[in-house]
C-alpha cells in the first residue's frame, strides 16, 4: 500500500517541492523536508505543513520509521546523499543527474543492486501519457525499421547574462550543464520509445555567454550582482548521434533560446511511419505516413494499456508534467512493494545517462567521434 510508506524529501527547492506534492498525491505519508540549513528545513516544513522534525540528512536515516528518501539537491550532493541513504537501508529516489562522474553512478547503482533496495532516478517524460502511446506503437512495429531520430530540448531561462545558478559552477553542477540537464532527459526518453542505443556520437559545446554574475542563485532566471566570472559551462550543445544499428540522430540542446521554456521534442522516421511528441503540449501527438498525417489525443478510453494506464484525466482536460511525476513516484513506490512496473527509470537509466554524458564531454575536447563507452570501470561495478 502507498499509504503505508513514510518518505523524506531532502532539498526544499524547485524539484523538492514537486516531490513533496507528488508523495502525497501517491497516498503516501510524507514525513518531512531537509534543507541545507536546519533554520531553511523548519521555513521549508512551515511552508510544506509538516512538523520540522529533520535538522538534517544524518537524523532522516536515525528515523527507521522513514523507508524512502528523496534526493532533490544540487548535482554534486547526489552521490553522497543517495549512497547514505542506501547504507542506511532507505529505499532512494534520486533525481537525475544520478551522479556528475560515471564511476559514481556505477557505485550507486551497484550499492543498490547489492541491498536489493530500490533506486529510481526521475527521467519523468516517460510518464506522458503519449509517450507511452508512441512507444507501445513502436512495439508493435507501426513505424519500421527506425531511418532519422531528430529532435531538440531548448530553454531560455539562462537566455540574460546576469543569469546565475549553482548549475553554472561545476563545484555544484558538474562539468556538464546544458547537455546533462536537459539533453540526458532526451537521450533517456528516445532511446527509451525507439528501443534503441546511441553507441557513438560527436559533440560541440558552446558557451554563448562568456562571464556571468557568482553566487549559486535560486533555482532558475536568478539575477545575480555580483562580480562577473569566466563560465566554464555550456549553454549550447549540438550532438551528431549513431544508434547500435547505424541509424542516424541529431539533437540540439540549448538553455538560450528565446521563447523555448521546456521545448522538449522529439521525430523518429520509420520505414512505415513517423512519429512526433513536443513535451509543452503534451496531449496530443503527430504520426506521419507519406499519404498524410494525423493527430492522436491522449484518451484513457483510447489507446495502448500504457497511455490509458497513466491517463489520469478525461481527455480534454488537460494533464501535464505534474501528473508524470505523480505517475513516476507512484511506481517507484510499486518497485518498492515488489511490483515491476513498466518503464521505471532506475539506476541503470542514471548510470547509462552518466556515460552519455562523459561520451559527450570527451568528444567535444577532442573533436572526434566517441563510443558511448559500457565498460565497468569501478571494482563495485565488476563485484
Ligand atoms: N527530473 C526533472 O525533471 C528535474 C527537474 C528539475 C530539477 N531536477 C534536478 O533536481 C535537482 C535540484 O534542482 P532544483 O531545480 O530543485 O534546484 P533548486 O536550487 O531549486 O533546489 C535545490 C535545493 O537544495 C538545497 N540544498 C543545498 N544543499 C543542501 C543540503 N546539503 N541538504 C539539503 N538541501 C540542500 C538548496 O538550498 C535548494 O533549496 C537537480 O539535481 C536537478 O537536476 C530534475
Amino acid at each position: 500500500m502507498a499509504g503505508s510508506l513514510r518518505a523524506v524529501v531532502v532539498g526544499a527547492g524547485m524539484i523538492g517541492a514537486v516531490h513533496a506534492a507528488a508523495i502525497r498525491a501517491t497516498g503516501a505519508d510524507l514525513a518531512g523536508v531537509v534543507a541545507s540549513t536546519p533554520e531553511r528545513g523548519a521555513r521549508a516544513a512551515e511552508e510544506w505543513g509538516l512538523p520540522a522534525r529533520y535538522p538534517d540528512l544524518d537524523a532522516v536515516l536515525a528515523d527507521d520509521s522513514v523507508q524512502v528518501v528523496h534526493v532533490c539537491t544540487p548535482n554534486a550532493l547526489h552521490v553522497g546523499q543517495a549512497e547514505a541513504a542506501l547504507r542506511a537501508g532507505k529505499h532512494v529516489v534520486c533525481e537525475k543527474p544520478l551522479a556528475t562522474a560515471v564511476t559514481d553512478a556505477e557505485r550507486l547503482t551497484r550499492l543498490a543492486e547489492r541491498t536489493g533496495l530500490v533506486l529510481a532516478v526521475p527521467f519523468v517524460y516517460r510518464y506522458h501519457p503519449l509517450v507511452r502511446e508512441i512507444r507501445a506503437r513502436r512495439l508493435r512495429g507501426e513505424f519500421g525499421a527506425w531511418q532519422l531520430l531528430h529532435g531538440s530540448y531548448l530553454q531560455d531561462w539562462m537566455l540574460s547574462e546576469d543569469a546565475v545558478s549553482w548549475r553554472v559552477d561545476p563545484r555544484d553542477g558538474g562539468p556538464s550543464r546544458a547537455f546533462a540537464d536537459i539533453g540526458s532527459h532526451w537521450c533517456d526518453l528516445v532511446e527509451w520509445v525507439a528501443g534503441i542505443r546511441f553507441t557513438e556520437l560527436t559533440a560541440r559545446l558552446d558557451t554563448t555567454i562568456a562571464s556571468r554574475p557568482t553566487g549559486t542563485g535560486a533555482s532558475f532566471a536568478s539575477a545575480g550582482t555580483g562580480p562577473r566570472a569566466e563560465v566554464r559551462t555550456e549553454d549550447v550543445a549540438t550532438v551528431l548521434l549513431r544508434t547500435d544499428d547505424g541509424v542516424p540522430g541529431t539533437l540540439t540542446v540549448s538553455q538560450v533560446s528565446a521563447g523555448r521554456k521546456n521545448r522538449l521534442w522529439f521525430e523518429l522516421d520509420g520505414a512505415d511511419g513517423s512519429a512526433v511528441f513536443d513535451q509543452e503540449n503534451p496531449e496530443t501527438a503527430w504520426l506521419g505516413a507519406q499519404d498524410g498525417a494525423r493527430l492522436i489525443v491522449r484518451d484513457p478510453g483510447h489507446g495502448s494499456a500504457e497511455q490509458r494506464r497513466l491517463s489520469r484525466l478525461p481527455a480534454g482536460h488537460a494533464q501535464g508534467y505534474a501528473d508524470c511525476f505523480t505517475s513516476f513516484v507512484a511506481d517507484a513506490y510499486a518497485a518498492i512493494r515488489g511490483e515491476d512496473p513498466e518503464g521505471l527509470p532506475t539506476g541503470a537509466d542514471g548510470l547509462r545517462a552518466a556515460r552519455i554524458v562523459e561520451a559527450v564531454l570527451t568528444s567535444a575536447a577532442s573533436l572526434a567521434w566517441t563510443d558511448v563507452d559500457e565498460t565497468p570501470r569501478t571494482m563495485e561495478a565488476l563485484a
